[in-house]
């Protein structure tokens, strides 16, 4: 039975993976806290037009990656394919304008219908920021330096960031211009995807994958050279932001991301270490967002990364805390132990107890769990209302009265 696979490009994230996922994300929201985010998850489906009409008409993801669908009352949705969309409909929906500036730390799955392969899934997961409300370039060095904070706590250390600054509408205007008059000649060498870019979106040209584009593009007039004075002063200080923190970039004058909403700064973090996925945190400047999907405008800057290939590269996981473990011996003290155990519990302390088995059996059990001490419960404790009490790092064993045990666990260390 087919159906009994995961679908092509999901994963099922349980033990090692998932306690992983779960450090970056308590990460990223730890460090997201310290410059002032609060969360919010918004939900996994949106109305076709919030992704359809934002991120661009001929970007990739609407044309041929969103999972879009009538649901039963025939409203089109669709499974976002990122976050900072559908928290600009909750910014506007939600009526936050008078709350700004606001920043937004989220975390969540995302669906792509892209093809799988390491570290591109179909479903996965992000989490990001959105920093909303103020079009100073502190906010973009703010953003830049949370994202550079995250990866180092992460441990993650061999990327490269990458920046650019792709101008207001105006410098666009004037650049796009002079790019499709250079590009033109060289039309009939360009990439398939390329040939059709130079009609709708000529600017995503210059991030082309294909050799032969890169060596067009190569050639190709600056985006630089188009900036007006706003975009250059406001790029000029980000850059300077970012000097003045230590925070390595490199100028990529060939950054423009897939996105229609970006103006102004745009960035990405990137390694060696993912072969061709080589983007682990990316974003930028969204100023007409807001204002485009019908909300007032207001500018905006934020960042989305991976989870599953920020988890690829950071070698530290969950330290999950060791249990201590019950074994009971004969039927008496079994419920005697599911008593203990259940009291304990509610006093937040983390124990388990297995459900059978002989004494060697249950302290295999006991050790494989990490457990730092067996409690062992028999016929003689019962009467004495005392538990053995053995510590499976030293193999010292002591007698501890059932009403002490609770104080025991919550003193002694880990
Ligand atoms: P994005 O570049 O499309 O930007 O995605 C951000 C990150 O998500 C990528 O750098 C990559 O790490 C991860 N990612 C994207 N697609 C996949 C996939 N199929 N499988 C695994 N990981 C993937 C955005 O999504 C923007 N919303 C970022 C942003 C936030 N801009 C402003 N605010």
């Amino acid at each position: 039975m087919s159906s009994l696979k995961p679908v092509r490009g999901t994963h099922d994230l349980w033990g090692e993976d998932i306690l992983k996922h779960l450090m970056i994300v308590e990460v990223a929201r730890r460090m997201s806290a310290n410059f002032g985010c609060q969360e919010i998850a918004t939900p996994i489906f949106e109305f076709t037009q919030v992704f359809s009409r934002t991120l661009g008409d001929v970007s990739d993801i609407v044309n041929k990656e969103m999972y879009t669908f009538p649901d039963r009352g025939n409203d089109e949705l669709t499974l976002r394919p990122e976050g900072t969309a559908g928290i600009a409909r909750a910014f506007i929906s939600e009526g936050m304008s008078q709350l700004t500036p606001l920043k937004f730390f989220y975390q969540g799955p995302m669906f792509r219908y892209e093809r799988p392969q390491k570290g591109r899934q179909r479903q996965f997961h992000q989490l990001g920021v959105e920093f909303i409300g103020s079009p100073s370039h502190i906010m973009d060095i703010e953003v830049i330096s949370l994202a550079s904070v995250i990866l180092n706590e992460l441990g993650i250390k061999n990327y490269q960031l990458d920046i650019n600054s792709i101008g207001d509408s105006e410098s666009r205007t004037n650049y796009r211009e002079a790019l499709v008059q250079y590009l033109e000649k060289y039309k009939n060498d360009l990439s398939e995807d390329s040939k059709k870019r130079l009609i709708h979106n000529p600017m995503r040209i210059l991030d082309s994958k294909d050799t032969k584009d890169q060596e067009i593009v190569a050639e190709a007039p600056m985006l630089s050279h188009f900036l007006n004075i706003n975009s250059k002063t406001n790029f000029d200080s980000i850059i300077h932001g970012l000097e003045n923190l230590n925070i390595g970039f490199n100028l990529n004058e060939k950054l423009v991301r897939g996105l229609d909403y970006y103006c102004h700064c745009v960035f990405e973090f990137k390694t060696q270490d993912l072969g061709a996925q080589d983007a682990i945190l990316a974003g930028g400047r969204y100023d007409g967002l807001i204002e485009l999907m019908g909300g007032p405008s207001t500018p905006a800057v934020g960042f989305a990364a991976g989870i599953e290939r920020l988890a690829l590269l950071c070698g530290k996981t969950l330290v999950s805390p060791r249990p201590t473990h019950l074994i009971p011996l004969g039927e008496a003290a079994e419920k005697s132990c599911v008593q203990i155990c259940y009291q304990l519990r509610k006093e937040n302390l983390l124990v388990d107890m297995s459900y059978s088995g002989n004494m060697s059996k249950r302290m295999k059990k006991a050790n494989k769990s990490n457990a730092k001490y067996a409690i062992m419960i028999g016929d003689e404790e019962l009467k004495k209302q005392n538990a053995t009490v053995k510590n499976l790092d030293d193999g010292q064993q002591q007698t501890i009265a059932f009403s002490k045990l609770s104080d025991f666990l919550k003193t002694s260390k880990n």
